[in-house]
């Protein structure tokens, strides 16, 4: 059986990832591909639970390292239980967040050594990564007030505008380094253009690989 394809998606807060995520659902189905949609942190019964403990800002003075084992505890258990074995079976996944966003978050934006991260990412996935990653990318103030506008603000969504700055210096940079699987795309646009500009992406992917001539 042909290998499903694992999308990402990435970018900071407010980017509009829900409506992104929302359109390669539509795009995939359209093509009959089987799709599974999933998150991180998150994606499992564990995952979820592991995505509480990081968001709630009761855990404001969380060790940087302790934040970074519980993001890679929760990807280990999404990779192993949920993405590989749905990807075997070939169905597409896709994925609001992955890696990458620890690099972003945790190397960017916290200052980790991205050397540790590159050796958890070693350990815990064995070179294992997405086939395409959309990269949704706006002015840090921008994403804030949209973000602000949606109630209580998670443990992240309390930082300061700096620590977003460097989160998205960070995305950037990666997606420069790795141009054949980022795909960035213009998210301060209004939504209908976002969309489309979605559409003819993923319709792209899709002939690519081989799914649907
Ligand atoms: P979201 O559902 O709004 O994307 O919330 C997830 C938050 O977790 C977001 O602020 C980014 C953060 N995050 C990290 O810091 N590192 C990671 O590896 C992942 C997957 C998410």
């Amino acid at each position: 059986m042909k290998r499903g394809w694992f999308i990402t998606v990435e970018g900071g807060e407010g980017a509009g990832k829900t409506t992104v995520m929302e359109t390669i659902q539509a795009v995939l189905r359209e093509a009959r591909l089987p799709v599974e949609m999933t998150r991180e942190p998150g994606g499992t019964p564990l995952g979820e639970e592991l995505r509480g403990i990081l968001l709630d800002p009761r855990w404001q003075g969380m060790h940087q390292d302790t934040e970074l084992l519980l993001m890679f505890a929760a990807r280990a258990e999404h990779v192993h239980r949920r993405i590989r074995p749905a990807l075997a079976a070939g169905r597409w996944v896709v994925s609001d967040r992955f890696t990458d966003a620890t690099y972003a978050y945790q190397g960017g934006g916290r200052g980790v050594d991205m050397r540790r991260i590159e050796a958890l990412e070693d350990w815990t996935l064995h070179g294992f990564g997405p086939d395409r990653t959309l990269l949704l990318d706006l002015p840090v103030e921008t994403g804030l007030a949209r973000a602000r506008q949606r109630g209580e603000p998670d443990r992240f969504e309390q930082e300061q505008q700096a620590f977003f700055e460097r989160v998205r210096a960070a995305y950037l940079e990666r997606a420069r380094r790795e141009p054949q699987r980022f795909v960035r795309i213009d998210a301060a646009l209004d939504l209908p253009q976002v969309r489309a500009a979605v559409w003819r992406i993923v319709r792209q992917w899709v002939r690519e690989s081989g799914a649907v001539s």
